[in-house]
């Protein structure tokens, strides 16, 4: 691994690629973009695409193809059943990750319906380092519940521990002590833990996981929708991963797990998912919910343009060049921000940069939604889309009362590939005229609020006339700049 040095002494993060297609961008002015939020009732996903300048929503499904991907999309085999193109990713799946059975399904949270389906009674308790949202959801529909075991600094932005995603190890022996093995068919892993803000897991606390759940007979499934991401911070983090190749990383966790799953939204540069299986009884089990839910067993709802792109992109996230850009790029970040002294989760993770709201914004109430509410006064500043990931992003409690979330993060995601360090700039030059602005922000309350996943369709509006106070301030500022 060697690392270019700049005689400035600066970091700069460099992309090992170069763009062969690129679309236009469009920056509307900022009048423009407060009618955008009006419109979308100050709620990112209802912005539509064409009022944004830099996506930086999610990284799911936006990760650049690269020239390689492209070429073997082209060359796909197209058949219902029995495609080329799914035993070549099969072929792959088992070089890489040594897993002899492999289901493709639509995307990540096809997986995790079925593994609820096959695995989660009622009363059930699913162990897991922390939760992800459609995750969750699917347990609890299958009657089971969810136990987060955290390590008690994961979301302390103040800790430097390079491993937030871990789990504490003495948390799940009390659990396991507390309601027994036999109510816990898995305990579910999550690599480059996405609702801490892309915070890794190390390798020995996977191995510490796995060795655990094989003394009381739970299996071990392992989330790898982030594993590139977790791969890159193994290697750079991890003393004993930094002399091995990210194959042998990769094969490492590999070889502690049971059933390992994945969007390949996120993984693999593509789209769809897929559940990869050791055991031939388990594959039984999940092949008629596949062919029922999703398409026949070599396409499962993907085109066979994706399986392929899939294939070349689960070998390209063997190589370190390839999976540093998206750290790197989100570690510039995070650094430029931090030397403005705007609030972000540090160390930096995957995924993106992640905002503290709750501290960017501290005279805004929580129950006012300080996160949905910097997210909106970043689009109107720059034109940049983040995603809110805070209360808006939990649901009520059974009594209707508000459910708040342990943080109010911000999350500017970085598709792995797609920005250049300018734009970059740009949305830190913003972000920081906001924070030296932040009093002028203010609350957001719902007008339109569904019972179910409210953040993706709810409708807010303003408590205050803050925007108008803010869009005041911009053109003071930058005049009739955009
Ligand atoms: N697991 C993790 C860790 C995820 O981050 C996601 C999706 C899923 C599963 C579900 O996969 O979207 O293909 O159905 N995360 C996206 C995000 C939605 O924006 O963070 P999916």
């Amino acid at each position: 691994m060697k690392k270019i040095k700049f005689f400035s002494g600066q970091r700069i993060p460099m992309e090992m690629h170069r763009a062969k297609v690129v679309q236009k961008l469009t920056l509307v002015d900022i009048d423009t973009r407060k009618q955008n939020l009006e419109a979308a009732g100050y709620n990112q996903f209802l912005l539509k695409n064409d009022a944004i300048f830099l996506d930086m929503l999610t990284d799911s499904g936006m990760n650049v193809m690269s020239d390689k991907q492209l070429a073997a999309a082209m060359t796909g085999d197209d058949a219902y059943a029995g495609s080329r193109t799914f035993f070549e990713l099969a072929d792959k799946i088992k070089e890489i990750f040594d897993f002899d059975f492999f289901l493709p399904v639509h995307q990540g949270r096809a997986c995790e319906h079925l593994l609820a389906r096959v695995f989660v009674k009622p009363g059930d308790v699913i162990a897991m380092n922390y939760h992800f949202t459609t995750t969750r959801a699917h347990i609890m529909l299958c009657g089971g519940s969810v136990v987060e075991l955290n390590l008690p600094d994961s979301l302390d932005n103040s800790s430097a521990n390079p491993f937030k995603g871990n789990f504490d190890l003495d948390k799940l022996n009390a659990l396991i002590a507390e309601v027994g093995p036999q109510k816990m068919p898995f305990v579910r892993i999550e690599a480059g833990t996405n609702l801490i803000g892309g915070q890794p897991l190390s390798l020995e606390n996977i191995v510490a996981v796995a060795k655990i759940c094989r003394q009381h007979g739970i299996l071990t499934v392992l989330d790898a929708s982030l594993l590139q991401d977790n791969l890159y911070f193994m290697k750079v983090r991890e003393a004993a991963c930094k002399d091995m190749s990210i194959r042998e990383i990769t094969r490492a966790v590999a070889d502690q797990i049971d059933v390992i799953y994945f969007s390949a939204r996120k993984l693999g540069f593509a789209k769809g998912g897929g559940i990869c299986l050791r055991s031939a009884e388990l594959y039984d089990q999940f092949k008629e919910l596949v062919t029922l839910h999703e398409g026949f067993l070599t396409y499962g709802g993907i085109s066979i343009t994706e399986l392929a792109s899939m294939t070349q992109g689960l070998e390209e996230t063997m190589d370190f060049d390839m999976i540093s850009q998206g750290p790197q790029f989100i570690a510039y970040m995070v650094d430029e921000l931090d030397k403005c002294g705007v609030p972000v989760v540090k160390p930096a993770g995957g995924l993106g940069c992640h905002l503290d709201a709750r501290a960017f914004l501290s005279h805004v109430p929580q129950a006012e939604y300080q996160a949905g509410a910097l997210a909106a006064a970043i689009y109107l500043a720059s034109g940049v889309r983040p995603m809110e990931r805070g209360t808006i992003s939990e649901a009520r409690n059974e009594d209707g009362s508000e459910h708040f979330a342990d943080v109010e993060l911000v999350r500017l995601a970085m598709p792995r590939r797609l920005f250049t360090r300018s734009q970059i700039d740009y949305a830190v030059d913003r972000i920081h005229w906001l924070y030296e602005n932040r009093t002028l922000i203010g609350g957001l309350r719902f007008v339109k609020e569904p019972k179910v996943l409210r953040f993706f369709s709810g409708e807010l509006a303003p408590t205050s006339d803050w925007s108008d106070r803010l869009v005041a301030r911009f053109k003071v500022d930058f005049g009739d700049s955009l």
